[in-house]
């Protein structure tokens, strides 16, 4: 008892010390940075190595070196040794001693002498443990030992100690200034880490033109060499990675990149580091594409070119001996196209069977290097057709090039001895619209996607599309901890371990801070991305929703300035790669849109401020290039030109702007009024619908209202207690003179934000007014139009309508209510369930940024239920007023994923106040397997489905309740229209709950 309670004590005492220290993501701790009971002073210490272990050993181990100068100001010595010819450290210094079971003779000797158990790492993959032990060795009275399960699992070990020392992989690529320590202090504790969830985790270098290249060729050029790469190398391996892809693009400059003839030491150095190098899934046999455009011999086509293919293949394959690698297997088409031929199942067959022989030539037997296939268009269909591929392969699903998993492994595959991976994409060039420029990924989305792949058994392999690297640095840093320990992150999570991460990398004082800037970034992108925002993509008229999300950037901008302002030049310089640049680019990105949409707007009404709004929209695409400048020129140019990506200026084409362009500005003549039968004062409601917008009104006299089908103009939706608290209207210029306007109400309990003021040059020529009701001093049951009378001093006059209903709710009824014709409601706010255990919230996915998730069923409670006998339902309970004899049409808003098994489809159901449900497809069946589904394009730009089901619904309280088959149907919001429902993209925002 006693002696369990000095043990929690001790966890207890560690514990306060590691949140004063420790920045490794929530990895056990193994330093601190004040002396504390038996802890060992590693302050300036020698690391040894054996004289015969890995090379990446010492590489790591000079490299951490450095890192104690980075964080003590003084270098760690480093030797090599073996365990027989110990340097004696017996005066006074700290020694370190590393080594992988298999090729270390101090952890051998260490293991013999039973003075480290090793049992719980023996055998396992890349795993290690960190202890202090007492008189290792004679003349070596106390050291830290770091000791590998195997060459990656030392090295891992080797950077969990500079990381938690405060060096973050990302010291050199984001400029990350490691915190001072005058001392560091070994725990002394004996700490296994291990195993890693997915064995094989990397990334894709890839379309790296013009952003990456440019900058490789100026700083390291004109090739990328083994100089670039042991950046990458040396990122991965900080970051417990071990895989890659190397950068493959062809064309410019000729003939393209090329990791294995580009500098005949990257394939060498990759391996000395100890990266596993693979090639892209269209890239066979060690080879880049690239090599057979220089040296291959004919066309690339199996059937009328096999011998010269084969010698290409035998080629990659002798290169390879020697180096650790996973071979990409198969064959693609040209430039990554379908294979051409009759009969793509023969003709893989015979692909891969030739490369299993010349694999079983080479190496000994077919099996003896890791092999993947990548399930890919034709592929996957020749392969769902009943191709058979070896057990020993690992099999490569991918996601849609936008983060949705098109395939998740079947319970029979999952025993697959090769197992299956994931290719997933935080960029990409292609249909239906490239997104390459900054950082455009929703991490709520990231982690439901990988978790659930990881769930399912896609264990083997993860490579990620991270394009030029760079911009990439959070999303990477969240999916590698995700793919060492899977838990480290999860749908929860998030926050915390952005929290951490921004801990690690910039001053604590500003990390929460930090952390939630970088979960508001990232909410944001799961709006919409940047390249696929045009001026007309976001409403200006209706729910304010151009302007909110404007202002939800700008607000971000405010707050990271903020930051920036208290941070010094050092850590500044890494705030803003982090995080204040991305933030400002995407305001300026999103302030140019609406600039666009209002000039646009403006000018089909003629307003006489159109024109300042083209200048609006040219000054913040101006502000554009000059933040690129500015970027360019930090640190004396490191990263001038790696975000160079044009962004402004796609057409009805994937492919990106070769050169920023924004088009169709609109002007008005200012020197010329506007007919005066129509007045210089134009006014508009929110919200309404303009049908004639700039071209006529009728009659001739300005001195009436608008009438007949005009009145819908200046119509406000029906506002009631239910409704948004306040709307507007907005009064401007569309002459050149000025104009003197007056407003008053018809009621006494409407007010407005102002009752009078100019339209001039120098008040402005758009006024917009609140309009407020006081519903306490409503009459009960008022149903009526109530008007607000406007007058300008030009003789124009105008009725703004606001239709008022009192109504209230039946005392009893719990639920939302109809407000402006609909009711809109967040799916995570559903009323009740018939098993709320069964259903879980992502909190930070959805296009909600500023609200809730999306809800979905647990994986627990199965896949592909029956609807509605075995699926658990939601409800949702709503009040009508309006009585309509129409349909009201629902629309349901569901988070964009793809069917990952066509034995499985995704579905859902409705049923209003108990009507039978009809089990629907979420989305339509592909033509055939390998292909994505009707409405995808625009779907995965909108990064939702919206589905529509119409009901008869009469005047008051109902119950909508709703299925879903599986985890995998996302739902986010539900609109219910009775008729009020204006158009806008992200739906109006969520009705009263009473
Ligand atoms: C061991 O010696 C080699 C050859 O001199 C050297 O490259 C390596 O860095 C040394 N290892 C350590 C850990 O110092
Ligand atoms: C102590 O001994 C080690 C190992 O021989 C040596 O590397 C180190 O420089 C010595 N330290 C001092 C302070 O003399």
């Amino acid at each position: 008892m006693l002696a369990l309670e000095r043990s929690l004590l001790c966890t207890v005492t560690w514990a306060i010390a590691v949140l004063q220290v420790a920045h490794a993501l929530f990895e056990p701790p193994i330093i601190t940075f004040e002396a504390a009971d038996d802890s060992l002073d590693i302050t300036r210490p020698l690391i040894v190595v054996d004289l015969d272990d890995h090379a990446g050993l010492h590489i790591a181990a000079n490299a951490v070196a450095d890192d104690f100068e980075r964080v003590t100001g003084e270098r760690a010595q480093t030797t090599n040794a073996t365990a027989d010819d110990l340097p004696s450290a017996d005066n006074g210094t700290a020694v370190i001693l590393v080594g992988a079971l298999d090729s270390s003779s101090i952890i051998s000797a260490l293991v013999s002498s039973e003075k480290l158990n090793t049992s719980t790492i023996a055998g396992q993959w890349e795993s290690f443990i960190v202890a202090v032990v007492d008189e290792p060795f004679d003349g070596v009275s106390r050291a830290l030992v770091i000791a590998g399960s195997d060459k990656r699992g030392a090295i891992f070990g080797l950077y969990t100690l500079s990381e938690q020392m405060g060096v973050s992989p990302w010291y050199w690529w984001t400029d990350i200034v490691p915190k001072h320590h005058d001392a560091v202090y070994a725990i002394p504790t004996s700490t296994t880490f291990g195993k890693p969830s997915v064995r094989y985790r990397g990334i894709f270098i890839n379309d790296e033109s013009p952003a990456l290249n440019t900058w490789v060729m100026d700083n390291f050029g004109p090739k990328y060499n083994s100089a670039f790469y042991a950046h990458v190398f040396e990122l991965l391996l900080r970051m417990k990675a071990n895989y890659l892809w190397p950068a493959m693009w062809p064309g410019y400059p000729n003939p393209g990149n090329s990791f294995f003839v580009d500098d005949p030491l990257n394939q060498a150095t990759a391996d000395a580091y100890g990266i596993v190098v693979s090639t892209s899934h269209h890239e066979p046999m060690q080879r880049a594409t690239n090599e057979w455009l220089t040296s291959g011999n004919g066309t690339w086509d199996w059937t009328t070119n096999k011998d010269n293919v084969t010698t290409f293949f035998e080629a990659g394959a002798a290169r390879a001996q020697g180096y650790e690698s996973y071979f990409t297997m198969g064959m693609r088409g040209d430039s990554d196209g379908p294979l051409s031929g009759d009969d793509p199942m023969a003709i893989l067959t015979d692909v891969i069977a030739t490369q299993r022989s010349i694999i079983a030539n080479m190496y000994g037997n077919e099996t003896a290097v890791k092999q993947v296939w990548a399930l890919y268009k034709e592929v996957q269909e020749v392969y769902e057709q009943g191709l058979e591929v070896p057990d020993d392969m690992t099999l490569l699903l991918s996601d849609d090039n936008f983060g949705n998993i098109r395939r998740l492994p079947t319970d029979d595959e999952h025993k697959r001895e090769g197992g299956l991976g994931i290719y997933y994409h935080c960029e990409f060039v292609g249909d239906p619209r490239s997104y390459k420029w900054l950082n455009a990924n929703s991490l709520g989305k990231a982690q439901q996607q990988l978790a659930n792949a990881h769930s399912r058994g896609a264990d083997r392999i993860w490579v990620i599309n991270v394009a030029d690297i760079k911009p990439m640095e959070t999303p990477l840093s969240m999916i590698m901890a995700m793919a060492y320990n899977i838990s480290s992150v999860t749908r929860d999570t998030i926050p915390q371990w952005l929290n951490a991460y921004a801990a690690r990398e910039l001053p604590e004082e500003h990390a929460d801070e930090a952390g939630d800037l970088l979960l508001a970034y990232s909410r944001l992108m799961g709006v919409r991305k940047h390249e696929h925002i045009e001026g007309s993509t976001f409403s200006l008229l209706n729910y304010d929703e151009a302007d909110r999300i404007l202002n939800a950037w700008s607000t971000l901008v405010d707050r990271a300035e903020a930051v920036y302002a208290q941070l010094d030049d050092a850590h500044q310089l890494s705030f803003y790669q982090l995080l204040l640049h991305p933030i400002k680019a995407s305001y300026i990105y999103n302030a140019v849109r609406v600039a666009q949409a209002k000039n646009s707007w403006y000018g089909q009404q003629r307003r006489t401020s159109a024109n300042d709004w083209a200048g609006t929209a040219l000054d913040y695409f101006g502000q554009d290039y000059d933040l690129q400048m500015e970027w360019n020129a930090m640190l004396d140019g490191k990263w001038a030109e790696i975000m160079r990506q044009t962004h402004y200026g796609y057409t009805s084409s994937w492919r990106a702007p070769i050169r920023d362009m924004i088009t169709g500005l609109s002007y008005v003549q200012l020197r010329q009024d506007s007919y005066p039968a129509v007045g210089q004062m134009g006014v508009v409601v929110e919200g309404a619908i303009e049908p004639y917008v700039g071209l006529f009104n009728e009659g001739s006299d300005v001195a009436k209202p608008s009438r007949d089908d005009l009145v819908p103009v200046v119509t406000f939706v029906t506002t009631s207690p239910y409704g948004v608290s306040s709307q507007w209207f907005e009064v401007y210029g569309r002459g050149g003179g000025d104009v003197h306007w007056t407003a008053s109400t018809e009621h006494p309990w409407v007010s407005l934000s102002s009752a009078e003021g100019d339209l001039s040059a120098s008040s402005g020529w758009d006024t917009r007014i609140d309009v407020q009701v006081d519903w306490h001093a409503v009459p009960d049951g008022f149903n009526d139009t109530s008007l607000i009378y406007i007058n300008g001093s030009d003789g124009s006059y105008e009725e703004v309508h606001l239709p008022v209903i009192k109504l209230a709710v039946p005392d009893d009824f719990s639920g939302f209510v109809e407000g402006g014709g609909y009711v809109s409601i967040e799916a995570a706010h559903y009323t009740s369930s018939s098993d709320p255990s069964s259903f879980i919230e992502y909190p930070y996915l959805s296009r909600i940024f500023n609200g809730s998730g999306t809800v979905g069923l647990d994986a627990s409670v199965g896949r592909n239920l029956a609807i509605p006998d075995v699926a658990p339902s939601l409800e949702y309970a709503y009040y009508q007023f309006s009585d309509i004899a129409d349909n009201v049409t629902v629309t349901m808003y569901f988070t964009m994923a793809i069917d990952t098994d066509p034995d499985e489809p995704f579905m859902w159901a409705l049923s209003l106040d108990g009507s039978t449900p009809n089990a629907t497809r979420l989305m339509p069946e592909p033509a055939s397997a390998g292909e994505l589904p009707d409405g995808w394009g625009d779907a995965v730009q909108d990064q939702v489905w919206t589905r529509e089901q119409s009901f008869n619904s009469s005047a008051g309280a109902h119950v909508l309740e709703y299925w879903a088959n599986g985890p995998a149907v996302l739902l986010e919001k539900i609109v219910i229209d009775m008729g009020g429902v204006k158009d806008s993209y992200l739906g109006p925002r969520e009705s009263m709950l009473v």
